[in-house]
């Protein structure tokens, strides 16, 4: 029997109050997500049992219990208050997927410090923006990432602590540097900083298309979103092995990866390692991981890889697959039920919705291709896009939206509140997505809104490397869009125009390609530049990507009348 039984029941008789009941929650009280995804679990009885399985690429392991997370959450609470930061004050964290960083988060909401993850495969460049734009006072990272830090630090006046978690006393501590070891003490007590519902806790970053990456700020009340959606779409239960395979850098490893199975003391595994057909199942095999939480991305690579490999591994032991980030392709679905016995549960949403917002419920008939329906609790819709009144004919295309409300929804973007204003019309929340509903209430996705490139589930700004481009000795004027892939859905594509002294060449190509991998994130980085002579320009100046767009995926150009040539 899975946990949310009928989706129907459960739409009609919604209220998030019952879920505080459930979690012991009453308005107005402290509610503290570092508590209740440790100190919580423990005092229920389950201190002995296993909340993280960790492995590494070398095949190292380690194992931690309920209770072992909640001392060395204290641990990094403690540390960080005998620093003298203080709650509200943004602590960043920048790692690979070691214990530490899955741990350390609680240790920042404990003391009511705002944790600020960030993907450690970013470059100096994408981590200065963010770092300088939350005003972060520490920074917990890993002797491989502290060049970067350094290379930025004279930039960043209100940083103070860089706090490597893996010193080996090898290399000098340098200025404003501190060793610390989670695993050299257990405080048996913290007090716990009294946050309120409101109480900001995670800011994510998220690219947009015009501007710099904004901060999602969220509030510790998001867990009772977390929660239920974790039970109910992810359909944790007491006995499962969970596997989400994203990088807490992105709101999907934290909401997903950290928060949700924690406060529903659930077991889960992590692997910091790449990807790879053989090493997932082999993981899947060894861990019997039950519930696996990817993405399409992920999925595509494994259909390549074959049903071969899938023959080696006992998989037997998955119960439940769910999917999210990019749009999962019909064919996938059909794949997955074929060659696992399963199919992938697609599930959408967004950074700045904080928690699953669509998706294909357990027990529901699933239409591959079709994201589902909204949650229970909330009012998701499609809406013309000049009335922004709601559709009610089945098939047309329309912007998705929701009715604001529900308890994990972001609260505005740290120092932006006038795009956060921006992003509701008639009251309805605007995630940036088109889509079109069929008669049944299915919601089937179309696309983005906007120019922010998805690339194996991860936004790119087309702004961010157009600007990092600009700071190549070569590059006189970029335009950068989305170019179809197999795997990833979307890459990179830079259009470059030279400064007069530079001619084209592959060379200059791999040069201008690296540049941006360095300076901003291998995501980012373009897969293919084509050198242009002129980029087209609307009258004003403006330079139109729609139209490089458009002749990337064969579409009709569409409307030129403004085009500086015509
Ligand atoms: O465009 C939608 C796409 O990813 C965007 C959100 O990206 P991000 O904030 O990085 O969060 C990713 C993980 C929650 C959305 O606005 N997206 C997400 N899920 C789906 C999707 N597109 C199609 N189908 C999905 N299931």
């Amino acid at each position: 029997m899975s946990n949310i039984g009928s989706y129907e029941e459960k739409v009609k008789n919604f209220s998030w109050s019952t879920v505080e009941t459930e979690l012991g929650y009453t308005p107005g009280d402290v509610i503290n997500i570092g508590w209740y995804c440790s100190d919580r679990i423990c005092a229920m009885g389950k201190a002995g049992k296993t909340a993280l399985l960790w492995e590494n690429a070398q095949g190292e392991k380690k194992q931690y219990s309920y209770n072992d997370v909640r001392l060395y959450s204290n641990t990094v609470g403690a540390y960080l208050r005998s620093l003298g930061i203080h709650d509200g004050e943004r602590v960043c964290l920048f790692m690979d997927r070691v214990p530490e960083l899955y741990i350390g988060l609680l240790g920042i909401l404990k003391i009511g410090a705002i944790a600020q993850p960030l993907f450690s495969a970013f470059g100096e460049d994408s981590l200065w923006v963010r770092l300088e734009n939350a005003g972060t006072r520490a920074i917990i990272t890993q002797r491989k990432h502290v060049s970067k830090v350094r290379k930025i630090l004279d930039r960043l006046p209100e940083l103070q602590y860089i706090i490597i978690v893996d010193h080996d006393g090898k290399r000098e501590l340098k200025e404003k540097e501190t060793a610390f070891f989670m695993e050299d003490e257990k405080v048996e007590t913290l007090e716990i900083f009294p946050t309120l519902a409101e109480t900001p806790s995670i800011i994510h970053y998220t690219s947009g298309t015009t501007g710099q990456p904004k901060g999602v700020k969220h509030v510790h009340y998001s867990l009772i979103s977390q929660y239920l959606t974790a039970k109910w779409v992810l359909d944790l239960q007491e006995n499962d092995i969970y596997w989400c395979t994203a990088d807490p850098g992105w709101v999907t490893g934290t909401s997903y990866g950290i928060i949700a199975p924690w406060a529903l003391g659930v077991t889960q595994c992590v692997l910091d390692s790449g990807f790879s057909a053989e090493a997932w199942y082999s993981f899947i095999e060894r861990y019997k991981v039950t519930v696996w939480y990817s993405a399409p991305t992920a999925i595509r690579s494994l259909m390549k890889a074959g049903e071969e490999p899938v023959r080696r591994f006992d998989l037997s032991s998955l119960r439940h697959l769910v999917s999210v980030g990019e749009p999962l392709n019909p064919e996938a679905v059909v794949w997955s039920e074929r060659v696992y016995g399963l199919p992938f549960h697609d599930s959408y949403w967004q950074t700045e919705t904080g928690s699953i917002m669509i998706s294909n419920y357990p027990g529901m008939k699933i239409k591959p291709g079709s994201m589902g329906k909204p949650f229970p609790g909330i009012t998701g819709v499609v809406l013309n896009t000049q009335t922004y009144e709601p559709i009610t004919e089945p098939g047309v295309i329309g912007l998705i939206a929701f009715r604001p409300g529900w308890p994990a929804m972001m609260r505005t973007y740290w120092n932006n509140e006038a795009t956060y204003r921006n992003k509701f019309r008639n009251g309805w929340y605007l995630p940036g997505d088109r889509a079109r509903l069929d008669a049944d209430g299915y919601f089937w996705f179309v696309g983005r809104d906007d120019d922010v490139i998805n690339t194996g589930g991860h936004l790119v700004s087309p702004f961010e490397v157009e600007s990092a481009l600009l700071e190549h000795y070569a590059v006189a004027e970029s335009a950068v869009v989305a170019k179809p892939d197999e795997i990833n859905m979307e890459v990179v594509k830079a259009f470059v125009a030279l400064k007069p002294d530079y001619e084209p060449s592959a060379e200059l190509e791999l040069d201008i390609m690296n540049f941006i991998r360095k300076r901003l994130s291998p995501l980012a980085m373009p897969q293919e530049i084509e050198y242009v002579e002129n980029l087209p320009k609307t009258r004003s100046g403006k330079i139109m990507r729609r139209l490089l767009h458009a002749k990337e995926w064969g579409e009709e150009i569409g409307d030129t009348s403004t085009l500086e040539s015509d």
